[in-house]
């Protein structure tokens, strides 16, 4: 593609891991990039400001920040951030203020967010692309599932809004929208340390979910490939829903991989749900993580949609380069990330 010098893109999320990666894209295709984060000096919107991006303040939770923040956009990318609200302690205490889970607080927050940002999109609806409303979601685990999954909120509280509540309310704005989910990221050992890379006593290393060994899973690197794969999605039809994925294979073969690199004996073990809430130390993140791991193996982390892949784009005739685990893991110095999950030196 030439240069989109006259383009302008706005990026939610701008100074995390999914919209610094479109930030960073976008910035290289030659758009205009404007990034909305809460605080534009902090060191991450400084650095989109050195790289040459507009960055401007604005709150998922105030509706006017977000109306002057898409003003005469092209593009918006869309993502919101469903732990935040769950691990924040003032979050916390608000849920127990109002008598419900932080697990559903945090899932209201995400909603609210996600509406917001599609009330705000609708407002410049006729100077977006044809494909200009690029959102990261999830598949909805309710629906998906024919009701057994009834509180995986992360899926949830994404898929309400991105496509259900835009479809149902905008249907101009829908008709502009690409839904992007997005695999597990390669970087979620740093959540899950012990269930990712549990340490046992004679020193291998023991990878355990609860989710089916033979189940293909999609994976993504999100700070090196988001912007890759939501540029590639830009210059598709506008409708599609995709999978943001670098790699698709069982966690078996994932950890056999890691194995090879590192040359530390590994293995996987599918665990009882009971197992794998105890090892994520506090029932509500062992609940939100155990339902997705389970979701995973049936009906699957995509919900059994139809979702493109970076391959569907590729048959397009358009370039989307993707990072497999095994190129990403080969880059990462796991002597020094055991050493911190582990806590000691190996
Ligand atoms: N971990 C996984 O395996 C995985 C897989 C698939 C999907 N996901 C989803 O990925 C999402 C998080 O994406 P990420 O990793 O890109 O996020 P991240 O790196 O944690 O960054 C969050 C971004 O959201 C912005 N933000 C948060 N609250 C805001 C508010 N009230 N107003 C304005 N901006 C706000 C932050 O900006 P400022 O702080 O600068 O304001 C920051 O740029 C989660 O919802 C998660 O469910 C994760």
């Amino acid at each position: 593609m030439g240069s989109q010098g006259e383009k302008l893109i706005c990026v939610v999320g701008a100074t995390g891991n999914q919209g610094g990666s479109v930030a960073r894209r976008f910035l290289a295709a030659g758009f205009r990039v404007r990034g909305l984060t809460r605080n534009p000096t902090s060191p991450r919107a400084q650095e989109l400001v050195s790289r040459g991006a507009e960055v401007v303040q604005a709150n998922l939770d105030d509706p006017a920040s977000l109306d002057r923040a898409f003003a005469g956009a092209n593009v918006i990318f869309s993502v919101t951030d469903y732990w935040e609200p769950f691990f924040h302690p003032e979050c916390r205490k608000q849920a127990e203020a109002k008598g419900i889970s932080y697990r559903r607080f945090a899932y209201e927050t995400e909603y609210r967010h996600g509406k917001n940002i599609a009330d705000a999109a609708a407002k410049v609806v006729d100077s977006l692309d044809v494909n200009g409303f690029l959102v990261s979601t999830l598949s909805h685990a309710g629906k998906c599932s024919g009701g057994k999954f009834k509180e995986l909120y992360h899926f949830d509280s994404k898929a309400d809004v991105f496509p259900a509540y835009v479809e149902e309310h905008y249907p101009e704005l829908a008709a502009k929208m690409s839904c992007i989910h997005t695999g597990f990221f390669y970087t979620s050992f740093n959540i899950l340390p012990n269930s990712y890379f549990g340490k046992l006593p004679d020193g291998r290393v023991e990878m355990a979910f609860a989710t089916d060994p033979t189940k293909v899973v999609p994976q993504l690197a999100p700070v090196d490939d988001m912007g890759s794969f939501t540029y590639a999605v830009w210059q598709m039809p506008p409708g599609k829903s995709y999978m943001a994925a670098g790699t698709n294979c069982t966690w078996p073969e994932t950890i056999e991989t890691w194995s090879k690199i590192t040359g530390i004996p590994a293995s996987y073990r599918q665990v009882s749900p009971e197992e794998m809430i105890a090892a994520c130390g506090e029932p509500q993140l062992g609940g939100e993580i155990t339902d997705m791991f389970l979701y995973t193996s049936h009906p699957g982390y995509d919900g059994g949609m139809k979702l493109l892949q970076a391959e569907d784009i590729r048959k397009a005739g358009i370039d989307c380069p993707m990072t497999t685990w095994e190129e990403w893991a080969r880059k990462q110095d796991w002597v020094a990330i055991l050493a911190r999950l582990h806590g000691n030196s190996q």
